[in-house]
């Protein structure tokens, strides 16, 4: 099968996100099968261009309609980790791609909107008929549309289109505009089963086009995909979820085992797996080494996220002092979007960078990321919502035990070990309800007591959760078996 992935984001070259790692990790499953795979991405200035192998221009002409012209752009290629990547660089005053990162300005939906065209140009003109294109997020909502008001009349009328929803959080909300940049009949897109936001008539919601005009919807797990349809979780796109129910569903992701496996992570100091756990304890000294902790008889708990509101920045706040409280370290690594929490954090930073036991680092760092999951005992997930969630999975297979909020992908993945409905061997680690200070100590303070008390019992939620299988192989399967339903 021909399949052409379209995405803002693909680990490593261009992440912010677990999007990165979705799109990379799946690629590369899709293609292991014998599939025919390609990427498009922007060319971003910001790109990790030492990743990319055998970078170069294959296109010098492909002019991309821009309102009443067009802008010029250049199509580079190149693999990243084996998989075959367009990257599309715009020659606009607008610098679309050149702001050195990915998202946050505000303009982002007319750059993506761009981008979704672009991508479809490119598509005809080099005279591509994909079987599938994948779609993912608001960034690329247009592209269906696209397809079906223009470009299926031009020729790609077998091409049918995949849609995933990774953050119902973000739609891509904005001006009609957007539909006249691309030539589209904003008047009769603009209607309320189309294009039209539902909780502001005059604007236009990407996310719901992609919804409306895509052969299939998925999101990134099961619970999430219910929570959406069925809660203010859907964030006004509820009804719409229901009216497509008949194309819709959740497909739970998998984490890329080459990237993100004890036995193989070149990161680590030594490499170590579920029947030689305690070579994971090489990994927490050298933590330790690398934040500046002291090296004490002590539980570590982590943190590795975007410190953005939806990773419940309140509660991980808390968690800091209260872990601190229990006689535990505590390691933060947190990206923040807003110079706000950024200040927050970083005040806490100054207030706890006396403590040998609390170590803060504001920013993203791949290595350190890594780093962590080895050598942290716990991982402290608080979110408000977690459409799927990947450090939770990423950590299980670190033997790192996740205390996690019971919402989204984590309440598929992380299973209570003394309330779940599970069998002990399937207990991965501690879960609570409440999105409040006493709902994250219920678990987390669980979660301390048996380090120190029941090690044995420790040690078997690790193995526990190592030997999980949250591997690319089911999720792809299901994925091929979406693309063979809608292409027939
Ligand atoms: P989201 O996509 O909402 O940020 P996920 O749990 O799906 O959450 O994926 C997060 C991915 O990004 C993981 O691979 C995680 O290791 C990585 N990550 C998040 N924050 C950072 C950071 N500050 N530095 C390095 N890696 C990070
Ligand atoms: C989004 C979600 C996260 C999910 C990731 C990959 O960034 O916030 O929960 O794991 O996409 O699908």
């Amino acid at each position: 099968m021909f399949i052409v992935m379209a995405s803002p984001e693909c680990a490593p070259v261009a992440k912010a996100g677990g999007l990165g790692d979705f799109v990379h990790g799946l690629c590369r499953e899709l293609a292991s099968r014998g599939n025919a795979v390609e990427l498009v991405l922007p060319k971003y200035d910001s790109l990790r261009f030492d990743r990319i192998e055998d970078l170069h221009k294959v296109h010098g002409d492909l002019w991309v309609p821009f309102y009443d012209r067009a802008i010029h752009c250049d199509v580079e290629y190149g693999e990243v980790d084996g998989i075959k990547c367009f990257f599309i660089d715009a020659h606009s005053e607008h610098g679309f791609f050149n702001r050195g990162k990915i998202y946050g300005d505000a303009d982002d939906p007319d750059r993506f909107a761009f981008f979704s065209r672009a991508v479809m140009e490119l598509l005809y003109k080099s005279g591509k008929h994909p079987d599938i294109i994948h779609c993912n997020d608001w960034h690329t909502g247009l592209m269906p549309v696209l397809l079906y008001e223009i470009y299926a009349g031009l020729g790609m009328d077998r091409t049918r289109v995949c849609y995933s929803l990774h953050n119902v959080g973000h739609q891509g909300w904005t001006g009609p505009h957007v539909l006249h940049m691309n030539g589209l009949d904003a008047d009769r897109l603009m209607a309320p089963e189309r294009l039209r936001d539902p909780g502001n008539p005059g604007a236009v919601n990407l996310m719901k086009g992609g919804i409306v005009f895509s052969n299939f919807v998925t999101t990134v797990s099961p619970r999430y995909a219910w929570e959406i349809q069925h809660t203010e979780q859907g964030m006004g796109l509820q009804d719409v979820l229901q009216v497509h129910d008949h194309k819709f569903g959740g497909v739970l992701n998998g984490i890329d085992y080459d990237t993100w496996s004890p036995q193989r992570d070149t990161h680590l100091p030594v490499r170590y797996g579920p029947e030689t756990l305690p070579e994971k304890a090489k990994s927490k000294t050298a933590l330790r080494a690398r934040t500046g902790l002291a090296d004490d008889f002590k539980p570590l708990v982590a943190v590795v996220t975007r410190l953005d509101r939806q990773k419940g920045v309140e509660l991980i706040r808390h968690g800091i002092y209260y872990a601190l409280e229990q006689g535990c370290q505590f390691v933060l690594l947190g990206s923040a979007s807003s110079p706000e929490v950024n200040a927050d954090f970083q005040r806490i930073k100054d207030e706890t960078d006396a403590s040998p036991d609390c170590h803060l680092e504001l920013g993203y760092d791949e290595d350190l990321a890594h780093l962590i999951y080895a050598g942290a005992d716990m991982i402290l997930i608080p979110s408000v919502y977690e459409p799927c969630g990947l450090t939770q999975m990423i950590a299980m297979q670190y033997g790192c035990v996740p205390i996690a909020r019971r919402v989204g992908g984590l309440a598929d993945t992380v299973f209570d070990a003394n309330y779940s409905d599970r069998p002990f061997e399937e207990r991965n680690g501690y879960v609570f309800d409440d999105f409040t200070y006493a709902g994250l100590e219920s678990a987390l303070g669980r979660a301390i007591g048996l380090w120190k008390r029941y090690p044995e019992y420790f040690r078997q939620l690790r193995v526990n959760g190592m030997r999980q299988d949250h591997s690319w192989n089911g999720p792809a399967q299901h994925y091929l078996d979406i693309y063979n339903h809608i292409r027939t």
